[in-house]
């Protein structure tokens, strides 16, 4: 277990085409625990393999601090609705924007043992989904923001 270096926006391996994973190693366990730590630590619901400089195709989602999710090699397979919302990313520390995405997500991945599962999400489960999957083919949310970024403090203001 170990808390890991978090890319930031500017770094080019955040912009760089993940790897599917084609088996499991101890290593590739590390990495996971690895991801769930560096995420809890920052507080965040989300973080892709990428985002710790790693380009294979794992993403790991937890967003309410009780439900742990880990996808690896994650394809979506049905979106429907919309959302728009407020989004933010570890990457893009202090920062935050608009972005519309679905409002459910259904997603076919893969566990730690390589067995495949589909996942099913709506609302911050389903943005998280859209998100992370994204940073695995290289893109982050700040391509998508309707308007200006904003900083988290401008924004969040009146609740701190
Ligand atoms: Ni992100």
């Amino acid at each position: 277990m170990a808390i890991r270096n978090i890319r930031e926006m500017g770094d080019p391996v955040l912009n760089k085409v993940c790897k599917e994973v084609k088996e499991i190693t101890d290593r590739t366990r590390e990495l996971i625990d690895d991801m769930f730590d560096t995420m809890y630590e920052a507080n965040g619901v989300g973080l892709a393999a990428p985002q710790v400089g790693i380009l294979k195709r794992i993403v790991v989602i937890d967003v309410t601090g009780e439900e742990p999710h880990l996808l690896i090699n994650p394809v979506i397979l049905e979106t429907s609705g919309e959302q728009t919302g407020n989004e933010g990313c570890l990457s893009v520390p202090g920062k935050t924007g608009i972005v519309t995405r679905p409002n459910y997500v259904k997603v076919k991945a893969y566990d730690e043992n390589l067995q495949p599962f589909e996942l099913e999400g709506t609302e911050l489960l389903a943005r998280a989904i859209c998100h992370e999957l994204e940073h695995l083919d290289g893109h982050l949310y700040v391509e998508k923001v309707e308007g200006d970024l904003l900083n988290v403090s401008d924004v969040y203001e009146d609740e701190d």
